[in-house]
């Protein structure tokens, strides 16, 4: 989803002066809590000058411009090859995400996203809760009798990385004994899409890629063969009937397409899962009011998005030289757009730090124009159908230690664990 350039461009802040606080960013610390860093960032301005060239963008209204303005473009493949270092995006890993939805531009990117839809409209997704409902209840199920027998459990590991395998898996058809697989390569693989990864990170990110592409090469082959009432098999049939009958062209976009979906949809939901269970239960007057008034819990859900954005940062580039806030941003210069910033910005949401179910704020945790979430539906019910079966059932469900984020990435956010008692 990122990229990094190499650009002119001027600021009346020094490039320099956002080092300590991308350190900050990078440390136990500030993968715990953020927040701190994205108030120090606002005190910079709307746009901060990154060490490398281009800019960070962390006001809410200048973020949401970049993401709805046509003239931001997603750092595709010819932006790459004009770029001074090329080979920084020739690697594997990378080259395999070059051809994903959120990295093409229109035409490409309107044809392909036409083609899957709005697979989550409110009647689909209504058609899938019961199914959403009873995988929670059996999750939940062996939550509990983790922590009868242990006196605690992992909430990440027994419930919120599980519940996004298994409903995706399920909308896609992929084998419940592939999952431990699947969330193996997929927390390895996204290393290839942070902001500056480094040599060692993206050695991981190949490996990984190595096993994802012969995991759903193998996966569509077999699906081909047998088909089913899933959407891959409605994926196959219609790009099968479009691709005037090359086969190699039709496989190339189907492995891109449900690739790309399974990583998107696992390394964003999970994080949404824990925060919102954790924020929702970890004042126990909070948990009390929300088991009293369910009607708050959407709401609640939509806080915990603001409070701490999935995936926290997106580039994008000028297409043509322009002014974003009063900064001049030549043309070609990337920006990476700071969506947990933006949500902190008190100009749009006063007070931000304070975690309020009834704020009704504003956030882009699920992006915003051309490229907004294709999954935002599906995520959304599965954190409010968690958290209204959390709070039923385990009314006194609290964390024993803080949760656990990983200091090792910047742009997809990770919740590790999670240690629970009822
Ligand atoms: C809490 C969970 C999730 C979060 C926070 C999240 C966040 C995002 C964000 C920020 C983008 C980029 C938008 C942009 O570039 O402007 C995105 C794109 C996307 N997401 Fe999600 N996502 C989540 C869950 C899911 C799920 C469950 C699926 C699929 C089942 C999914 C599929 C996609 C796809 C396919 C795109 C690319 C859309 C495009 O470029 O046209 N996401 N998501």
């Amino acid at each position: 989803m990122n990229a990094v350039g190499h650009h002119p461009g001027t600021s009346t802040v020094s490039r320099r002066a956002v080092i300590p606080l991308l350190r900050r960013l990078r440390s136990a610390e500030g993968a715990a809590n953020p927040r701190p860093v994205w108030a120090a960032l606002h005190e910079l301005g709307d746009v901060v000058p990154a060490p490398w060239g281009g800019y960070f963008v962390v006001g809410f209204d200048a973020c949401n411009e970049v993401l709805r303005g046509r003239k931001w473009q997603s750092t595709d493949f010819d932006w790459q090859q004009r770029q001074d270092n090329p080979e920084r995006w020739s690697d594997l890993a990378t080259r395999e995400m070059t051809r994903t939805l959120p990295r093409l531009n229109a035409p490409a990117h309107t044809c392909q996203r036409r083609a899957v839809g709005t697979p989550f409209d409110r009647a689909s997704l209504e058609a899938l809760r019961p199914m959403i409902a009873a995988l929670i209840s059996s999750l939940l199920d062996e939550l509990e009798a983790e922590i009868r027998a242990e006196g605690h459990a992992d909430f990440m590991r027994v419930v919120g990385e599980q519940l996004p395998a298994l409903s995706v898996g399920e909308w896609i058809g992929i084998d419940r004994a592939d999952h431990a697989h699947l969330l193996d390569f997929t927390h390895r693989q996204v290393y290839a899409q942070e902001l500056l990864p480094t040599r060692s990170q993206l050695a991981v990110s190949e490996q990984a890629t190595l096993e994802m592409r012969e995991f759903f090469t193998r996966l569509i082959r077999e699906r081909r063969a047998r088909p089913g009432d899933d959407v891959l098999t409605q994926w196959i049939a219609h790009f099968d009937a479009s691709s005037g009958g090359d086969r190699a062209a039709a496989d190339q976009i189907i492995y891109d397409l449900t690739m790309f979906v399974t990583i998107a949809s696992l390394e964003t939901s999970a994080v949404l899962l824990g925060n919102t269970v954790h924020l929702a239960t970890s004042d126990p007057a909070r948990a009390a009011w929300l088991t009293a008034h369910p009607e708050h819990i959407a709401s609640t859900v939509e806080e915990a998005l603001r409070w701490d954005a999935p995936i926290s940062i997106n580039s994008r580039v000028a297409s043509e030289d322009l002014v974003l806030a009063g900064v001049p941003i030549p043309r070609d210069t990337t920006v990476h757009v700071m969506y947990g910033a933006a949500a902190h910005d008190p100009r749009r949401n006063p007070d931000p730090d304070t975690f309020d179910p009834l704020r009704r704020g504003g956030h882009l945790s699920f992006g915003g124009g051309p490229h907004y979430c294709l999954g935002a539906g599906l995520a959304r019910l599965e954190a409010q159908e968690l958290l209204g079966q959390v709070l039923k059932r385990f009314p006194t469900l609290r964390a024993v230690t803080p949760p656990v984020f990983d200091d090792t990435r910047l742009v997809f956010r990770r919740l590790v664990s999670l240690d629970v008692q009822i």
